[in-house]
Parts: C-alpha cells; sequence; structure tokens
C-alpha cells in the first residue's frame, strides 16, 4: 500500500495490475457464440480512451464480420506464413510449424485498427519532430482494447502477418490509412496462464532487471537497488555440473539397451549435457543458434596475414546474405546464424541478422601499446553476455561460438599462450595459410607483444585488453552469459579456445557448460584444449573459423542428448542384459 491519497481503493489497484498480468495474446481454444455489441461497444470505448499525440485520435476500428473478406484477409495471412517459416532454420522450422499464429476465421468478429497520421491537419502538438507517434497512439488504444477485453473475458490474438499494403487493399482503406493491428476477437474457454510463446519454449520472458536502467542506458538497476554489475553477477551465477542431474544421467546411460560405454564421448556429452541444465534427460539442443562475433585488429598492420583487413566487413556481409561455410553448415545443422559487430573497423549498414554493437573500430596494435583499454575490455565482455542473454530469452537452447577477424589468429596465439605460458612458436599457426617467413614474422610480433605487455594471467581483462580482440572478449562474455543461464556453449576452434582461457580465469566452472566442437589444425588450439581439459568431438583438419566447426559438430551434441532421452531401458524394452 502506497498510502498515496490519489490512488484507488486497493481493491481496483489489484484488479488493474490482475488485468495486466492475465492479459493473453489468444489463439486457441476461441468459442463460436457471437460477441454481443453492448461488450463490443464498452471494449471500443475503452480503446478510444487511449492517449494520443496532440490528442490527436489517429485511431478508427474497421468491426470486421464478413466470412468472404475475412477469407481473403486469411489467404493472406497464410501466405507470409508460408514466406517466413521458408526462411527458419530446421528445428525453428518444425516449432512453427506446432504454433498457431491466427484466429481470423475461428473468431466472430476480427478488428482493424488504423491509423490516420494527417488527422488533426499540420499543427499536431508533438508530431511535428515524430510522425511515427501517430501509429504509437494507435498502438495505445489497441492495448486499452486488449485490458478491457481481458476484463469482460474476451481473447484478443493480434496477427501481423502481413504485407500491410496488401491487407489495406484487400480491407479496401483510402491510401492515407496505415493497419496497425488485425485484432481477432472472441469468447475463450480459458486464458492460457502464461503467453502461449512461453508455454510451447518459443521464447521467455526477460526479467525485469535486464530492461530498467539507472540514470543511463546500460547502468542496469532496479530502482532503490544497488545497480547491477554485469559481469560479476553473471560470474557470481556460473555453477558447477549438478551433481544430481549427473548421477542420474550415468545410471540412465547404463540402464540404456546398448553395451556399458559402448558409445564413448557421446555418453560424456550426454552427462554434461544432463549436468548443465539440472535435469536428466536434459533438453535437446535446440533451437540452436551461432553467434559470429566479427572485429579487426590493428596487429594486421604488422603484415601477419596476406588478407587485407577488408575482408572482415565483407565476409559480414556474406554472412548476411547466407552465402559464407557457416551458414551452409549451420542450415544443414538446422541453426541459425547471427553476426554480432563488436568491433569491425568499418561502418556496416544495418541489416536483419547483425547485432550492432561495436565498442570501437577495431583493436590498436598490440606491438606498439594495448590492444584495447581495459573498459573496453570489459565492454566486450558485456556485449558477449548479453549476446548470450538475448539469444536464451529468444528461445534458443544452444549457444555455438563463431568469429570473423582478420589476424585474429594472432591475438589467439598470445592469449593462448600468457594463459597457458606456452612459448609463442608452439601456439602461433598459419591461419589462414600463411608461408614460411609471414609464420616467422608471426610469431616475432606474438613474442614482442609478450615482452612488451609483461600480461598477468591471474588478470584475464588485463590480458584481454593488452593483447586480445574484441571478438575474443565478446566470446569469453557468451561463453560466460550461457553458463549462467544454464545452456551449453559448443566451441569452434582456435579463437573461441583462447577466449574460453579467458572466460575460465573469469569463471573457473564455466568450463562445465563447454563443450569442445572440434580440433582445428592451429596449434594453440589443442594447447588451449588441454589446459581446459576438453576433448574435442571432431577432428576433420578445419582451419576456417566462423563457426563452422561448432556447427558441424551440432548434430554429435543433439544425438549425444535424444540418445539419453529416446533410448529405451534393459527394463522397459524387455531386453536381458549382460551376464554377470
Ligand atoms: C505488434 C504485435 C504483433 C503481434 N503479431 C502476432 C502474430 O502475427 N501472430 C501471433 O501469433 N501473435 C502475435 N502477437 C502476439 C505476441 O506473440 C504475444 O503478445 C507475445 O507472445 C506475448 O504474449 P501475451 O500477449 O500473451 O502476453 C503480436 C503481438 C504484438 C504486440
Amino acid at each position: 500500500m502506497s498510502g498515496e491519497p490519489n490512488a484507488l481503493p486497493q481493491a481496483d489497484i489489484d484488479a488493474l495490475y490482475r488485468v495486466v498480468a492475465e492479459r493473453r495474446d489468444v489463439r486457441n481454444g476461441f468459442r463460436p457464440d457471437p460477441v454481443d455489441d453492448a461488450t463490443l461497444t464498452r471494449v471500443l470505448a475503452a480503446a478510444h480512451q487511449a492517449p494520443s499525440v496532440g490528442l490527436s485520435q489517429p485511431w478508427d476500428f474497421i468491426v470486421l464480420r464478413d466470412r468472404e473478406i475475412r477469407a481473403q484477409v486469411h489467404a493472406l495471412a497464410r501466405r507470409q506464413q508460408d514466406v517466413f517459416a521458408a526462411q527458419l532454420p530446421g528445428a525453428r522450422a518444425r516449432a512453427f510449424g506446432q504454433l498457431k499464429v491466427e484466429a481470423i476465421l475461428d473468431t466472430p468478429v476480427n478488428i482493424v485498427v488504423t491509423c490516420d497520421a494527417t488527422r488533426g491537419g499540420r499543427n499536431v502538438l508533438g508530431r511535428h519532430a515524430q510522425p511515427q507517434v501517430a501509429a504509437y497512439s494507435t498502438a495505445c488504444a489497441v492495448q486499452n482494447l486488449w485490458l478491457a477485453a481481458r476484463a469482460e473475458g474476451l481473447g484478443v490474438g493480434w496477427v501481423s502477418f502481413f504485407a500491410e499494403r496488401e491487407l489495406a487493399a484487400v480491407l479496401g482503406l483510402p491510401g492515407h490509412l496505415e493497419v496497425v493491428a488485425y485484432l481477432c476477437v472472441g469468447h475463450v474457454t480459458e486464458f492460457p496462464p502464461a503467453p502461449e510463446l512461453v508455454l510451447s519454449g518459443w521464447a521467455q520472458r526477460r526479467p525485469l532487471a535486464w530492461a530498467v536502467h539507472d540514470g543511463q542506458w546500460g547502468r542496469r538497476g532496479l530502482p532503490g537497488q544497488p545497480p547491477a554489475r554485469l559481469l560479476a553477477d553473471t560470474v557470481a551465477a556460473i555453477r558447477p555440473l549438478d551433481a544430481a542431474a549427473v548421477a542420474q544421467a550415468r545410471d540412465r546411460q547404463e540402464a540404456l539397451t546398448k553395451p556399458s560405454g559402448s558409445l564413448g564421448q557421446l555418453e560424456a556429452v550426454s552427462v554434461q549435457l544432463a549436468g548443465v541444465a539440472g535435469e536428466c534427460p536434459p533438453p535437446l539442443p535446440e533451437p540452436a543458434v551461432v553467434a559470429v562475433f566479427a572485429a579487426d585488429h590493428g596487429v594486421h598492420a604488422q603484415g601477419v596475414t596476406p588478407w587485407p583487413q577488408e575482408v572482415t566487413a565483407q565476409m559480414v556481409a556474406n554472412f548476411l546474405a547466407s552465402g559464407a561455410v557457416v551458414n551452409a553448415i549451420a542450415a544443414q545443422a538446422g541453426a541459425e546464424v547471427c553476426v554480432v559487430d563488436v568491433g569491425v573497423a568499418a561502418d556496416l549498414p544495418p541489416g536483419p541478422g547483425l547485432l550492432p554493437r561495436k565498442i570501437r573500430a577495431g583493436t590498436a596494435d598490440m606491438t606498439a601499446g594495448p590492444a584495447m583499454s581495459r573498459a573496453e575490455a570489459e565492454q566486450a565482455v558485456e556485449v558477449g553476455i548479453e549476446t548470450a542473454r538475448d539469444l536464451v530469452a529468444a528461445g534458443n537452447r544452444c549457444l555455438l561460438t563463431g568469429d570473423m577477424g582478420i589476424a585474429n589468429t594472432t591475438a589467439s596465439a598470445a592469449l593462448i599462450a600468457v594463459f597457458t605460458g606456452a612459448d609463442p612458436e608452439q601456439v602461433t599457426g598459419r591461419g589462414t595459410g600463411i608461408d614460411d617467413e609471414t609464420w616467422q614474422r608471426k610469431v616475432g610480433v606474438v613474442r614482442r607483444a609478450l615482452a612488451r605487455h609483461a600480461a598477468d594471467p591471474a588478470d584475464p581483462l588485463g590480458v584481454l585488453a593488452a593483447v586480445g580482440g574484441l571478438e575474443h572478449a565478446a566470446l569469453a562474455g557468451f561463453m560466460l552469459g550461457g553458463a549462467a543461464l544454464r545452456v551449453p556453449v559448443l566451441l569452434d576452434g582456435v579463437i573461441a579456445g583462447a577466449a574460453a582461457l579467458a572466460a575460465r580465469a573469469l569463471a573457473p566452472d564455466v568450463t562445465a557448460c563447454l563443450i569442445a566442437g572440434h580440433l582445428s589444425t592451429e596449434p594453440g588450439a589443442r594447447r588451449a584444449l588441454d589446459a581446459l581439459r576438453l576433448r574435442p568431438l571432431l577432428d576433420l583438419e578445419l582451419r576456417l573459423g566462423e563457426g563452422s566447426g561448432a556447427a558441424l559438430a551440432l548434430p554429435v551434441v543433439g544425438a549425444a542428448a535424444r540418445v539419453l532421452r529416446d533410448v529405451a531401458t534393459f527394463d522397459s524394452a524387455g531386453v536381458s542384459g549382460e551376464k554377470e
């Protein structure tokens, strides 16, 4: 109780919060009985009381009952569903096939909410600088309608599977009107207890603490609470494998209809997955997503690679156009590819699948000074943590590491040398395939960088700042973020190995959630995996990066989970076990 004299009676306050919490987007379980005119009018009146820019009231409501028009609208929505489904990776496409995304013909009435951004003429107060606020105002009307409908026991489903102009044409709208919402309205048998997309596992609700910033964007914190410390809080949330789930998974492996141990490393992966999730059998690692962290390197100036730096940005465009190797392998494995610009030395045009999170336009040359500041290293780690959070909130159950950055095997070699104590010669590889002379130079460059910085492996942010890359720092954060949310992180090659060493130095238990996808031919990769005590799943002499090896290993991880879940036990199948 606030004690505020202007507050409504407590019962009204409770009712308001209840209707906000119990409002649902409904697509299933509509009853055929009509919505009476008086109820419909009350709900529309609530919509009409919405706030609007300059009181311009840009909305209109078309109450649509005609089945013929609705059938045409339904056909439009179906077409867009097909378009959407065709672009989805395997696991998502299967999940989408189970979802119902419209109830256009199942409801007794549809309501189209339009926006007239010209209403009120030139001098609408507050609209001159942002014409789009007319549509925002209309969305406020939709929300009022939605809440009132919930209070009245009416379900509302908002359908946006339309090319808006096609829909406007079918509805015969004047050209200046925009369709803001297409709503399917009717009585329901019940309201789902949570968003249907949550119940189906498609996506999750983000905690409030992730969404509230104190005074400045990025400084997260709930009112009155100490500000969240993203890195420290993430590290604090990381735990070892769940011992009970591990024990259960081991017992179950022994009970499956196969000789004990006959699935070799697959059994270990299944046990690890159970320990990560804290349940046995563990969830399948799908949907899965490859996050390709892209950044440039100042050390490129030292001639460590024959490839020009522009290739980083050009390859980002290639990933976004689905033309790279990782796209092909991810498509085969049913995983999504998204690209995170954490430090590409070029302005990248926005596009679907690109997360613009640039900390700086490439690192500085580590042989001349620190690659980046300590604050930048921490910011890049935080980009990785947030990327992991957002991708898990979007419904992903397995995170795959990817990277793109011309010269990033040089930074990887330096990181691995610092964290493992290896000599630069042992961990510096030929990257994209350099000749002996370039390799000698590269080893020398790593040696000089190490000598210059004398980085302390017990200070991982300091190491990343001195000789790391922005993508290494972000990848370390990505691993920490996944581990904090108990989601397995499947590693690609040497860049991921270097980043994992940094992640482990920040949070030793992070390795519980890491699975090494493959063994790269880069010498530093084996060194890193040995130090991390991770055993690679595949050894196919890959050295591409991008996340290609992680994507290739994904079906192996999927098979490990599926075996533990689906294979019958000796008892359940009535198969005799080995004689004692
Ligand atoms: C602008 C907007 C468009 C939406 N479009 C669709 C849609 O086309 N199909 C669908 O099934 N749900 C659609 N939804 C519903 C959301 O998926 C739903 O609001 C979200 O999952 C949260 O669930 P809840 O509304 O039950 O809390 C839309 C919601 C909004 C706000």
